[in-house]
């Protein structure tokens, strides 16, 4: 197969300016206010996630990586041949190359993910890269239900999720039960989900994680106002911002917020939001889920447990499930 004929054409479902603006009155009208972190990944975003992976303090990425190629073969032979594999939150996609190199025979590769620019770019040298693997890219927001493309002539011997990074992660425990729950009805009875879990460790390393003293996760965090100025007619003092991380240990969870320094209002799309000093937006949850936990979770959503590996360290953990319906 050439590479023309390789990638295919994209399906696009990127979220709307109207769905950002709706999602950033309802976070900011909320008490105490949120925002949704999967708005994070504009361009400069992406940009952004892409340097805190490459930090000495950013664990997760490194260390599945390791643990990725290491058992890339166990992940073939646990998956079989000519599978069709469909990836969420593809990202950059530099860990399906990983398993690219391990599968046998991959008959197609359907990145999803947010970030059209990106996803389109990342999508592109994938299929140079494998000229015998069909690349079908969609632009979507996976917590929301989507179809798969067609692909007139495939016939893969299984379908095969793949959710690395953790993000599973950003859903509360709920919303990670119910995602998991629509991807076996989107890729069907039989079909396999290959996950990447942080785990619970000293809250010293994930605070460091999270809080990197070269600031990288700060900008990411703060670009959220940045592009709501940008694309929401709104005048957010960026520097009136302060990041913050911290470890809810009862939940599980680290979480982002922005702090206000100071006690002001902000203009965004023709309303007003007021803030106390010190009042936070609460951007983001990263969840840590223990091997058995997350088995647990699995098994609630009709998933059962293939494999599951983890680094020396016990830093993260890979879990290969398969669909079997309703326990
Ligand atoms: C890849 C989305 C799971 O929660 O660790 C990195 C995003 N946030 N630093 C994570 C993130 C702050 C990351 N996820």
């Amino acid at each position: 197969m050439n590479f023309a004929t390789a990638l295919q054409g994209l399906q696009d479902l990127e979220p709307t300016v109207e769905e950002f603006r709706d999602a950033v009155f309802r976070g900011l009208g909320n008490m105490p206010k949120t925002l949704p972190c999967k708005f994070f990944y504009d361009a400069q975003g992406s940009r952004l996630f892409d340097r805190i992976c490459e930090l000495p303090e950013y664990y997760p990425t490194r260390t599945e990586c390791a643990l990725l190629a290491a058992r890339a073969e166990d992940i073939a032979a646990c998956v079989g041949p000519q599978v069709e594999l469909i990836e969420f939150g593809s990202g950059a996609g530099v860990k399906i190359r990983l398993l690219l190199a391990a599968l046998i025979d991959p008959a197609a590769y359907v990145p999803v993910d947010i970030s059209r620019d990106h996803l389109m770019l990342a999508a592109g040298t994938l299929a140079r890269d494998f000229p015998d693997l069909r690349v079908a890219p969609v632009c979507a927001d996976y917590s929301n239900p989507f179809a798969l493309p067609h692909l007139p002539g495939l016939f893969p011997e299984r379908r095969v999720g793949f959710f690395p990074g953790s993000t599973i992660g950003n859903f509360t425990p709920e919303e990670a039960t119910d995602f998991l729950r629509g991807a076996a009805r989107l890729l069907g009875p039989g079909s396999m989900m290959i996950v990447g879990v942080d785990l619970p460790k000293d809250p010293a390393i994930l605070h460091a994680a999270y809080d990197d003293p070269a600031g990288v996760t700060a900008a990411f965090n703060l670009n959220l106002l940045r592009r709501i100025n940008r694309e929401l007619d709104a005048d957010f003092d960026i520097g009136a911002f302060a990041h913050e991380a911290r470890w809810n240990r009862p939940a599980s969870r680290v979480e982002m917020h922005l702090i206000s320094r100071t006690a002001q209002t902000v203009r965004v799309g023709g309303r007003r939001f007021d803030f106390r000093t010190g009042e936070s937006i609460h951007t983001e949850n990263s969840y840590k889920f223990g091997i058995d936990a997350f088995a647990r979770l699995a098994r609630a959503a009709g998933y059962a447990k293939v494999a599951t590996w983890t680094d020396p360290a016990a830093l993260f953990s890979v879990h290969v499930l398969e669909a079997v319906g309703p326990s």
